[in-house]
């Protein structure tokens, strides 16, 4: 079965199954059983588009799709005989997934939208593959926020996540920079808070703006289509509103919301620059009041369980010389500040608990003690990540020193976003999810993992798909297969079969970093980035 290269690598392959291929026409059967429908409409629709092939009345053959009990969540086994392929999954998601890995034996042109004039002659080799993921949450994050991305773009990002077994795509869609989600009963959020004058070019000290208006926003329905779109692919859509900092957008549109007593919020625009800022959202009842209508609408449109409120990088300034503020710390008896944003946040994990839903936030929901069903996204490192489980706690890691795809991908004056430390392919590739010093019951709630993308120097799905790719790809095998401790990977391995994989990348339109560094147009010469704060990568 040579010439695969499967990504992300499958439990077991069995090469030795047999000789011969299993070819694919008009005349091969799809036979379908219950609960593998989803999978099934991928199937006609998108390998049949890419083919060509019309399944048919059979005499050439079956491709069956079933479920089968006891394989385990999302699992699935697929085995090719000259005459039949059978792909079982341990539920519809497992099917789902083996489709995907089908795809990949089928060849890189099976990643069109559409065959080649005289394509064809599609087979895929006889083999027997048993696989199933490691982690249940498999992430990816795209700021929005930052640099609007059309639908038709988050879309696109999709199919990408689907096509390696990444299961969860974590929308950020606020920030200082933009509010990208239309809500009904608050207007302005995105009249006003969708748009910015102008974008700060690069990080500072960066004194170039672009001086060019951006923004844009979703309707209700364009995120709904999203959700279903996601959920056909068996991706769970978490989105994110960023409370109580990181909320400018949601201030220049309704200056109540900010500390009015310290700043004059009404002057506030959406911000046009990068950093964390210190315009926070007020303490208030009010504000509890106005960000429930928010999350009210947020729960009718994303049916996820996890809610993720952000929570990250609060600077505190504004309640410290904020009468109101202190008062609310002493009637609530918060203790101080932290304790603050605590009550804040304990508050959304109370009323998204009522409403049968889960909070997850950043790490900083630690300071000032952590609500009680909150799940925790380690972005700092890994320390709140160890913290949370320790507490009993669910937690994503996504540690900035191992997986911001935003970091750069090579030292040196070409990288186009040239931001934080150095992060390779093969970094990423070593990347481990699960500290060693936790127990086994510890490292039990290490739900998942999870890969980031912000998009403050990527200013277009351009430039996003050459910092997410291949590093993403390279992300979805940690994520999915249970891969050695990682100075005993096979990185010569995976960047062997990654081969395959960026003619399946080209195939998809994907604009990745290619292993000999960016493209002539890829360059960003003048685009001013510098180290983020936070500790060096591990290595
Ligand atoms: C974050 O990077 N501020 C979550």
């Amino acid at each position: 079965m040579g010439g695969v290269d499967l990504i992300p690598v499958p439990h077991a392959v069995r090469a030795d199954a047999g000789e011969g291929r299993f070819a694919l026409g008009d005349a091969v059967r799809l036979e379908v059983g219950p609960g593998a429908e989803r999978a099934a409409r991928w199937v006609r629709g998108v390998l049949g588009a890419a083919t060509g092939v019309e399944f048919g009345a059979g005499g050439g053959g079956v491709l069956a799709l079933g479920v089968e009990e006891g394989l385990g969540p999302e699992a699935y086994r697929l085995t090719v005989t000259p005459q039949r392929v059978e792909l079982a999954g341990g539920d519809g998601a497992g099917v789902f997934w083996g489709a995907q890995t089908l795809r990949q034996l089928l060849g890189p042109a099976a990643f069109r939208r559409a065959p080649l004039p005289g394509g064809g002659g599609w087979s895929v080799p006889v083999c027997e593959i048993e696989d199933r993921p490691r982690f249940g949450w498999r992430g990816f994050l795209l700021d929005v926020a930052r640099h609007f991305m059309p639908k038709d773009g988050v879309l696109r990002h999709l199919d990408l996540m689907a096509a390696h077994k990444l299961n969860v795509l974590h929308l950020h869609l606020t920030d200082d920079q933009g509010w990208r989600m239309e809500v009904k009963r608050f207007p302005r959020l995105t009249e006003v808070g969708a748009w910015r004058e102008r974008t700060l070019v690069g990080l500072a000290p960066s004194q170039v703006w672009d001086e060019r208006p951006h923004g844009g926003f979703y309707t209700q329905d364009d995120l709904r289509e999203i959700v279903a779109y996601a959920a056909e692919r068996y991706i769970t859509v978490v989105p994110e509103i960023d409370v109580p900092g990181h909320s400018q957008a949601a201030i220049a549109a309704y200056p109540e919301l900010g500390n009015t007593d310290v700043v004059d919020t009404a002057a506030l625009g959406v911000l046009d620059r990068w950093g964390v800022n210190p315009n926070v959202l007020a303490p208030t009842e009010a504000v509890l009041r106005f960000y429930e209508g928010v999350f009210g609408e947020v729960l009718d449109v994303f049916p996820s369980t996890f809610v993720h409120v952000g929570g990250d990088e609060c600077p505190k300034e504004q309640w410290r010389e904020s009468a109101t503020a202190q008062a609310r710390i002493a009637e609530l008896g918060a203790g101080d500040e932290d304790g603050l944003q605590s009550a804040f946040v304990r508050h959304f994990d109370r009323w998204l608990a009522e409403r049968g839903r889960r909070l997850i936030g950043w790490d900083e929901i630690l300071e000032g003690g952590l609500a009680e069903g909150a799940a925790v996204s380690s972005w700092q490192g890994y320390a709140g990540g160890i913290a949370a489980a320790r507490a009993g706690h669910d937690v994503v890691m996504c540690p900035q020193t191992q997986v911001y795809l935003d970091w750069r991908q090579a030292g040196g004056p070409d990288e186009p976003a040239p931001i934080a430390h150095v992060r390779t392919l093969e970094d990423v590739y070593r990347f481990e999810p699960v500290p060693a010093e936790l127990t086994e019951e510890e490292a039990a709630r290490v739900i998942g993992t999870q890969a980031n993308v912000w998009t403050e120097v990527l200013d277009s799905p351009r430039a996003v798909d050459y910092a997410v790719y291949p590093r993403l790809s390279a992300f979805a095998e940690v994520a999915w297969s249970r891969l050695p401790a990682p100075e005993e990977r096979d990185w010569a391995g995976f960047e062997a079969r990654m081969r395959t994989h960026y003619a399946r990348l080209d195939a998809l339109g994907v604009e990745y970093r290619p292993p000999s560094g960016p493209r002539p147009w890829q360059r960003r010469p003048g685009v001013v980035g510098r180290p983020k704060d936070g500790p060096p990568p591990i290595v």
